[in-house]
């Protein structure tokens, strides 16, 4: 849906909508080019200096320093990391790590995160991050196989099948690519302002579309010789420490200046809603919010407040709200409506087998079509075999690349042993013969290691009571699957894990907390929540990873592995813990 301009909270009337007037090209410049400047300074920019309606915003509780140049301010309000506007960092581990650990090195660690468990979540972040960077570091076999030519073909298919190489095109998502371009083009060439909610699981496809068709706008622009016109404002919500330093952000990456946090909700609203006559001449904002999920912690009325912003008087903002959760978008979505400010929403189905294979086959022949080369090849039934299995579970496209990228690795380690043995005196490689083959055994190879490792990881560093809740839910699963028992639902959940806690180590957490925790296992992929009944306690809950996996990771903590050690070895139905 395409928002027109209306007054704060009053039904939208057809004469207060921007009109797709010519917008004046220095304007434009100037905002693209983010000068450093001080609030006074935005008065050059036709921007104002304060809201006009507003006197507090529901965010806006603490006091920070003065405006400050752009330096200083990342000293002193240390509670924003800023990604990269010239890539997106929302799949790029090395990056995030890098922001993640910038932050917890700085001396302000315990201002900015606001409790301990919170500190916890993002010193594992970063072991997390490190670890799969390392892991895709040792894939580099930067020796290779003893040729030239395909150590480099294999670097450059272990590029390709990494999650964060940006393709070259989009393949599949016909529809939904159809209407974000819809969406964003109409409210942009027309100068309406508008809100867009994208949600689906991770590795749909959400980030990808969205980066397509900033290109593909970017271009139309340039044919249109409409340089520099649209303005675009990035920001992945996992990177930002409290949900109100998203204002702070906002305003920083649309003036290049700092502005404390007290007035920073009013600031960003002063800079989207300017003054008629200015508006004309000022370009839209798009503001993309990825990982939006991340928001809904702590404060969910900064979230609700983002979604509304489009609705106010002359607002010039163009919001497309990205989420991993889905039954997050059935709680956000109700209330927006209520308020008048439901934004189109669009839902990106997990991949299936056939459009896995589709993606993955085109990044491996990008590959060897650009080298000319076939010493490194990925067996048919090999990608087939890795969609099937990814299909049947998450439907993830990065898992799929991942598992791949890693069975590359796998079978050039396997061609190299054998080069070896070559050298000693048999047959030498011949060019017809591809010198290393991904074959499924290869896949499985992965699969199975994976399996290891994944989720026993991030199991392993969740704080005790996700750990509680995922020994009582495996406990119950194991119990209950035999006779085709009913699912658990999160009211039986949270009775029997309160019990639990009562009797072996005090008191639990509250009903909202378990809530609160379910929804980041779900953002996890661990397990799942069904969307249905309205009735929060009666919503059926599933598995998504492998339940020895969860196990596995639970019993790494002293106080359960006891627990778990008992329970399996009575029942002999999961293995013992890894050290
Ligand atoms: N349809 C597609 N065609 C080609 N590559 C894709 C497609 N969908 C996703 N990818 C790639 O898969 C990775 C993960 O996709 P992404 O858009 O980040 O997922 P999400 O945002 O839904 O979690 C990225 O490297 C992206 O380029
Ligand atoms: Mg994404």
């Amino acid at each position: 849906m395409v928002h027109q301009r209306t007054t704060r909270r009053s039904p939208r009337t057809p004469k207060d909508s921007g009109t797709a007037s010519p917008v004046n090209d220095e304007n434009d410049s100037s905002l693209h080019n983010r000068p450093q400047v001080s609030i006074g300074g935005l008065q050059g920019l036709g921007l104002r200096r304060t809201p006009k309606r507003r006197k507090t915003s529901p965010t806006d509780d603490d006091t920070s320093p003065p405006v400050c140049t752009r330096k200083r301010a990342r000293q002193q309000c240390g509670e924003i990391v800023t990604p990269s506007r010239k890539r997106d960092k929302s799949h790029d581990t090395t990056g995030k790590c890098e922001a993640i650990a910038r932050n917890i090195a700085s001396k302000n660690m315990d201002a900015v995160c606001t409790s301990a468990s919170k500190r916890q979540e993002i010193q594992k972040d970063v072991q997390i991050d490190q670890q799969s960077a390392a892991m895709a570091d040792a894939g580099g076999l930067s020796d290779g196989v003893g040729q030239g030519e395909t150590v480099d073909i294999l670097t450059a298919m272990k590029k390709s099948l990494h999650s964060s190489a940006i393709p070259d095109a989009l393949i599949g998502r016909v529809k939904e690519y159809k209407q974000v371009q819809d969406f964003w083009h109409n409210c942009y060439a027309k100068k309406l302002s508008g809100a867009l909610y994208i949600s689906g699981s991770p590795g749909t496809g959400k980030t990808a579309s969205v980066d397509m068709v900033e290109k593909e706008i970017h271009a139309w622009e340039k044919k249109q010789k409409r340089s520099k016109r649209m303005l675009v404002v990035k920001i992945n919500c996992m990177s930002v420490i409290t949900p109100r330093a998203i204002y702070t952000e906002i305003y920083t990456q649309i003036t290049g200046g700092c502005v404390p946090m007290a007035g920073a909700s009013e600031a960003v609203e002063g800079i989207l809603c300017p003054e008629p006559a200015d508006r004309a001449k000022l370009p839209m904002i798009t503001v993309i919010v990825d990982e939006v999920d991340a928001l809904s912690r702590n404060d969910k009325n900064v979230l609700y407040h983002l979604f509304e912003l489009p609705q106010l008087k002359h607002s010039r903002l163009i919001l497309i709200g990205i989420a991993n959760t889905l039954d997050f978008t059935d709680r956000l979505l109700p209330r927006l409506r209520a308020k008048s400010c439901e934004p189109m929403s669009i839902v990106f189905n997990p991949y299936t087998r056939a459009e896995i294979v589709a993606i993955l086959q085109g990044r491996i022949s990008s590959v060897s079509e650009r080298y000319e080369d076939k010493t490194v090849v990925a067996d048919k039934m090999a990608v087939e075999f890795c969609a099937r299995k990814i299909s049947a579970t998450s439907g993830d496209i990065r898992q799929a690349m991942e598992v791949l990228r890693k069975a590359v690795v796998v079978a050039a380690e396997q061609s190299k042993y054998k080069i070896s043995c070559q050298s000693e005196g048999t047959q030498p490689t011949t060019a017809s013969t591809p010198a290393i083959k991904v074959s499924v055994g290869h896949v499985l190879a992965v699969f199975k290691g994976n399996s290891n490792s994944a989720i026993v990881q991030k199991v392993k560093g969740l704080p005790l009571h996700h750990l509680i809740i995922l020994l009582v839910y495996t406990t119950y699963v194991i119990e209950n699957t035999a006779h085709n028992a009913k699912r658990m639902t999160v009211g039986k959940l949270h009775d029997t894990y309160s019990i639990w806690c009562r009797e072996k180590i005090g008191a639990p957490v509250s009903n909202t907390d378990v809530t609160d925790i379910l929804e980041m296992l779900q953002g996890m992929g661990i397990l799942d929540v069904a969307s249905r009944p309205a009735n929060i306690r009666q919503r059926e809950i599933t598995l998504r990873a492998d339940i020895k996996d969860i196990r596995k990771g639970v019993a790494h903590d002293e106080i359960l592995k006891g627990h778990i050690l008992a329970y399996d070895l009575k029942t002999g139905r999961t293995p013992q813990p890894t050290t």
